[in-house]
């Protein structure tokens, strides 16, 4: 298993892992974004020539010596083979080279068994996500 940075040729696999595993989050712009933007830090995880897995995220513009994991995904089927854990230590590692000091993620409390047990991220502090709608101006 390679992990290399994505290709606009990645993005409809990368939707298609989404969507077998029901998640509408990302649209094909948001990926191809994330291809191109310099801030991104999108990696795919490809065995045998397949992507069965990728990582986005970001080195914050505003304070380059941070960098955020926006979404860790693996296809259903190739869960649990340490690709998870290979995809985060890839991304950790592109954006330490890349000047940031640390990583963070925001995730819901049920995957702090992959990102701190398995992945090794630290708990820091007591943040909690707070966010707009457009609709609610
Ligand atoms: C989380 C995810 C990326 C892990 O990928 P993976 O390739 O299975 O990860 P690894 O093989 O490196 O590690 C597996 C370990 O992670 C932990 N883990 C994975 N998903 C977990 C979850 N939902 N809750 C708790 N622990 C979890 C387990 O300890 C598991 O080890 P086990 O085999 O002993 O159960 C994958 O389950 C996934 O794509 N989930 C759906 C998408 C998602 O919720 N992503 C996070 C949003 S940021």
């Amino acid at each position: 298993m390679n992990i290399r940075k994505a290709r606009k040729e990645d993005l409809r696999v990368c939707l298609d892992i989404d969507h077998r595993d029901n998640e509408y989050y990302w649209k094909p712009q948001d990926l191809e974004n994330s291809v191109e933007d310099q801030h991104a830090i999108f990696l795919v995880a490809e065995e045998e020539q397949k992507v069965i897995g990728y990582i986005i995220g970001f080195i914050v513009p505003t304070k380059r010596a941070e960098a955020m994991i926006h979404v860790t995904r693996v296809d259903i089927p190739e869960r649990k083979r340490g690709i998870g854990k290979k995809l985060v230590d890839d991304f950790c590692k592109e954006a330490f080279k890349r000047g940031a000091d640390i990583v963070i993620a925001e995730i819901v409390p049920e995957l702090l068994g992959f990102y701190r047990d398995v992945c090794g991220l630290e708990e820091k502090g007591n943040w909690i996500a707070v966010g707009k709608g457009r609709e609610a101006q």
